[in-house]
């Protein structure tokens, strides 16, 4: 499918669907639009007053105009108020566009919005995000896709020629978003962390990145020792992969930062097994933090920024076996400092401690790491909102600054030190879990523990990686959750 960037008019342009966004305070048809409705004998004002449309954000309607006329079908989108416009705005609008006109069975469509052209924000780019997002169906594991018929080949942006850029990074972008989708679609027996290595290298080999997979044996060897990623790693029949991708600019880096995405392919809980009606059958979803790493690290080598960027990845399954780690071991992370496993389940943080000191240790100017690490934040915040915790003031608002250009929605959650008490064991340096309340909370100062003095952004994405329902630009499924923050933080950076 082909996103253009036209200067034709809707006056002039012909095809299957002519899209038309509508704002809640201009619903009075003028000019152009005036014309084209005298031009289609007056269907546009009649499909207005005949579903009440009022150009509500979010709503959409359609009508077919008739064989012989050079538009087959009129689609109208609301917009909301002029006032209450933002980018994610454009990116919903032109998402339920492009659900509309494949339900249609469209093949050509046309896009008019009344984009003021001065305003310097990445308008087009994020139009293309959401087309091409609203368009994506996972079909990989169904004998015959469930969308059959005509498909959507072109859409043409009206009056925005010129804008040509920002429709490839726009698709950049929205590649990075699919892969971290796919890989979080994909069950348990499809995604390992063998694969997970093997996408990593195909990226790498793809765009030019520098790719090192620590094995098991060199993850004793690093530093003190992974002991608490390779505590995780024990009871799985397949071989735990430590992914360092690496993307360096031509030029000398404005800054150098770390990615760290959690990598559990699949979570049972371990020996404290995750029970029925825990969603045990959902935990392929666990190495959503890293799918989003490799998503963005797939966009962001198409983007080619002036930043050095380092995705990590530290890949396992938790499971269980003979070899599985027993609750109330000690485990060493390479920092040297000592973890009693007072909860096999809470694995994310385990995996997270070593890959945090791998990072800290490449000498980088930021960290964010992004894991599906609590249910306690999905308690917290639902499930469209991810936990933010940061020891760094400029680099949280950063990030929130990228989120909000996104449409992605965080919120910002206190390191309450105090509650690391509830951390503290007899034995060793710390527990791995602490008491039930504040569940999200503790488990960010657990990480926190591995981090000495870099600014650091700690995401707890357990919440907004899936969705159960189509909404905005996410079908039901895995949404790719947080690609786009990521990309938008690197290319501020640069
Ligand atoms: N992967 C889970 C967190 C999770 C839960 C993600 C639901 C997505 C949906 C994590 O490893 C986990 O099991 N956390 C435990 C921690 C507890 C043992 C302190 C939890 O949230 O129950
Ligand atoms: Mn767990
Ligand atoms: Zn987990």
């Amino acid at each position: 499918m082909q996103i253009r960037a036209t200067n034709t008019t809707v006056l002039d342009w012909t095809g299957d669907a002519l899209a038309i966004g509508i704002l809640e305070d201009a619903i009075e048809l003028t000019g152009e639009l005036a014309q084209l409705d005298e031009k289609l004998a007056g269907t546009i004002n009649e499909l207005i007053e005949e579903e009440e449309f009022k150009g509500k954000s979010g709503t959409t309607a359609v009508t077919r105009v008739g064989s012989k006329s050079p538009v087959r079908k009129v689609i109208l989108v609301g917009l909301g108020k002029a006032e209450e416009l933002k980018l994610d705005s454009w990116r919903t609008a032109a998402a339920a566009i492009a659900r509309v006109a494949k339900k249609e069975k469209s093949k050509t469509l046309g896009i008019s919005l009344p984009i003021n052209r001065e305003e310097p924000v990445h308008i087009p780019q994020a139009i293309t995000e959401g087309i091409l997002l609203a368009l994506h169906q996972d079909n990989r594991f169904k004998s015959e896709p469930e969308d059959k018929g005509a498909k959507l080949e072109s859409v043409d942006l009206l009056g925005l020629s010129g804008q040509d850029a920002e429709i490839s990074r726009g698709e950049q972008i929205a590649s990075g978003v699919i892969l971290a989708r796919e890989l979080v679609n994909a069950p348990a027996n499809e995604v390992t962390p063998v694969t997970m290595a093997e996408t990593a290298e195909q990226i790498a080999s793809e765009y030019g990145l520098a790719i090192e997979i620590l094995e098991s044996e060199d993850c004793e060897k690093f530093e003190q020792g992974m002991g608490a990623f390779l505590g995780v790693a024990k009871a799985s029949d397949l071989p735990p992969k430590f992914i360092h991708l690496t993307y360096k600019p031509e030029g000398t880096p404005k800054r150098k930062i770390a990615i760290v995405g959690k990598s559990l392919t699949f979570d049972s809980g371990g020996l404290n097994l995750k029970v029925s009606g825990s969603g045990i059958e959902t935990m392929k979803m666990d190495m959503g933090g890293g799918a989003a790493t490799l998503g963005a690290a797939k966009a962001i080598a198409q983007l080619k920024p002036d930043v050095e960027v380092h995705f990590i990845c530290a890949a396992t399954e938790n499971m269980i076996s003979g070899k599985a780690m027993h609750p109330g071991d000690i485990l060493k992370a390479a920092n040297g400092k000592t973890i009693e496993v007072n909860n096999t389940d809470a694995e994310g943080r385990l995996t997270l401690a070593d890959a945090l000191v791998f990072a800290e240790k490449l000498e980088v100017d930021a960290i964010v790491d992004l894991a599906t690490l609590t249910g306690a934040c999905i308690i917290a915040l639902g499930d469209d909102i991810a936990g933010l915790w940061s020891t760094d003031d400029s680099l949280a608002s950063q990030i929130k600054a990228a989120a909000e250009l996104a449409g992605e929605k965080f919120w910002q959650m206190p390191m309450e030190e105090k509650y690391f008490e509830g951390m503290k064991s007899q034995i060793a340096d710390m527990k791995n879990t602490g008491p039930r309340a504040g569940g999200s909370i503790t488990a960010a100062l657990f990480l926190k523990q591995f981090i000495k003095d870099t600014p650091w952004v700690h995401l707890d994405i357990a919440g907004p990686v899936w969705a159960d329902k189509e909404k905005g630009v996410n079908n039901s499924g895995a949404t790719g959750f947080p690609v786009r923050t990521l990309v938008n933080w690197v290319m501020s950076a640069a």
